[in-house]
């Protein structure tokens, strides 16, 4: 039996799906068990680049399960869309099980979560606008509606009726939007059903049972350490858990069966939304950062924040999610600095702070701390070995190392399969 959890340790983005994709390759099962279409992977299909949303990124290795667990939200429309895009290309979907737990995102989620946003203005999160918030806020009040209610016609149109007594209220007298028609609703759903029923499954038992067989499966994470409900820089962060606790609560499998935790590591820091970022460059360096790593958001396109690696954040990842290797993606992008800088401490009114400070009025307000080493100034982007990388390269990874005391397990120096460095 071997369970392993690939997630993301800062703001997400860090290149999990390329990760991802390579260890599927040696696994029988791929698991999403948090946040739902707020998230984003391209996967390359010969000349055609696909951006999946709810899909796992297994879904390209025909022998691997790719599984929506029971903590996700599942948008039933786009999730259509994404099975349609992979037929389409000739990737089948056969291999895909959706949780009868998982929760449904309706269409007033996704009016409640632009409209909440409108009215925060200035104090706004920067949320995606897929309905995340709303959708797993309904979850917690326990009036939300699932995958398995689908199978239900009779209790899905009750539910959707009642749902909608409360929200049309804040729709028409707090927003002063629409109502919106249970009818139609209810007849949208249905038509989805129609097509999605069959993938529905029991899969918290079938990722028991593929544990037990003595089978590999990897669960993998969306978004990232620093955007985890409880433990990321809130309320700058999405509504689930995206740490390694997430991946049991959110797939229905006890702790004792995950092996390994692999943190992903940007080599450099980026942020899309609002929220906090101490290390962030607001200029050129920003600026090149974003331009040669491509930071642009997956799933709204949006330009990402950019800055240097903060190894401070990097720390409380490792402590929050108990990671045991890492993997450093877009290494290549920082190719053309003379100096790189990381961050390594922060100060605030005289204070140094070496860990994560522990009230957000201060990490809103630290000034970074960086140590500099010297660039390497070359393409690494055809190293595969550790050795074929430039002294300075080493040195920046070691030291990395060495502060976060934990090794780097793979090491990514360009976006194909094939540029990378496995320790
Ligand atoms: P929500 O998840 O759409 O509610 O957005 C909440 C915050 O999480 C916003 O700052 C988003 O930009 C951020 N976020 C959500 N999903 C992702 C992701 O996949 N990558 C990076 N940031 C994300």
């Amino acid at each position: 039996m071997s369970g392993r959890i690939i997630l993301g340790t800062q703001w997400g983005d860090e290149g999990k799906g390329k990760i991802c994709d390579l260890v599927a390759a040696d696994v029988d099962m791929v698991v999403r068990f948090q946040g739902g279409n707020n998230a984003g992977h391209t996967v390359i299909v010969g000349d055609t680049v696909l951006k999946l949303h709810h899909i796992p990124s297994g879904i390209m290795h025909p022998h691997v399960k790719c599984i929506i667990g029971d903590g996700m939200l599942v948008n039933p429309r786009i999730i259509l869309e994404e099975m349609d895009l992979l037929e389409s290309q000739g990737i089948s979907t056969d291999n895909i099980l959706i949780s009868s737990n998982a929760h449904l995102i309706m269409p007033y989620h996704l009016i409640l979560d632009r409209e909440g946003e409108m009215r925060l203005g200035g104090a706004k999160i920067g949320t995606t606008r897929k309905g995340i918030g709303p959708a797993y806020a309904d979850k917690a009040k326990r009036i939300g509606i699932r995958v398995q209610d689908l199978q239900d016609p009779k209790i899905f149109k009750k539910k959707v009726i009642s749902a909608l007594e409360e929200k049309n209220e804040t729709l028409t007298k707090i927003y002063n939007v629409d109502p919106m028609k249970a009818t139609a609703i209810v007849d949208e759903y249905e038509e989805y059903t129609k097509r999605i029923e069959s993938y529905i499954a029991d899969t918290s038992l079938i990722i028991s049972q593929t544990l037990n067989e003595g089978k590999n499966v990897l669960f993998e994470g969306a978004q990232g350490t620093l955007l985890d409900i409880d433990h990321g820089t809130y309320p700058f962060v999405t509504s689930s858990s995206s740490t390694a606790g997430g991946a049991c609560t959110g797939s229905g499998i006890g702790p004792h069966m995950i092996d390994e935790i692999t943190g992903v590591v940007k080599a450099y820091l980026t942020r899309v939304g609002s929220g906090p970022f101490p290390s962030e460059e607001e200029g050129e360096i920003g600026e090149t950062m974003r331009e040669i790593g491509q930071e642009y958001g997956t799933t709204t396109g949006r330009p990402r924040r950019c800055g240097w690696l903060d190894t401070v954040l990097l720390k409380y990842a490792v402590r929050i999610n108990g990671l045991d290797g890492l993997a450093l993606t877009k290494l290549d992008v920082l190719k053309d600095f003379d100096k790189i800088k990381i961050c390594v401490k922060y100060e605030h009114n005289g204070q140094m702070y070496e860990e994560f400070p522990p009230h957000q009025s201060i990490f809103h307000k630290v000034k970074p701390i960086y140590e500099e080493l010297p660039g390497w100034k070359s393409d690494i982007s055809k190293a595969r070995r550790f050795e074929d990388l430039p002294g300075e390269c080493q040195r920046y990874i070691k030291r990395i190392e060495e502060i976060g005391n934990v090794p780097f397990k793979f090491i990514s120096v360009g976006a194909d399969r094939k540029q990378t460095i496995i320790r």
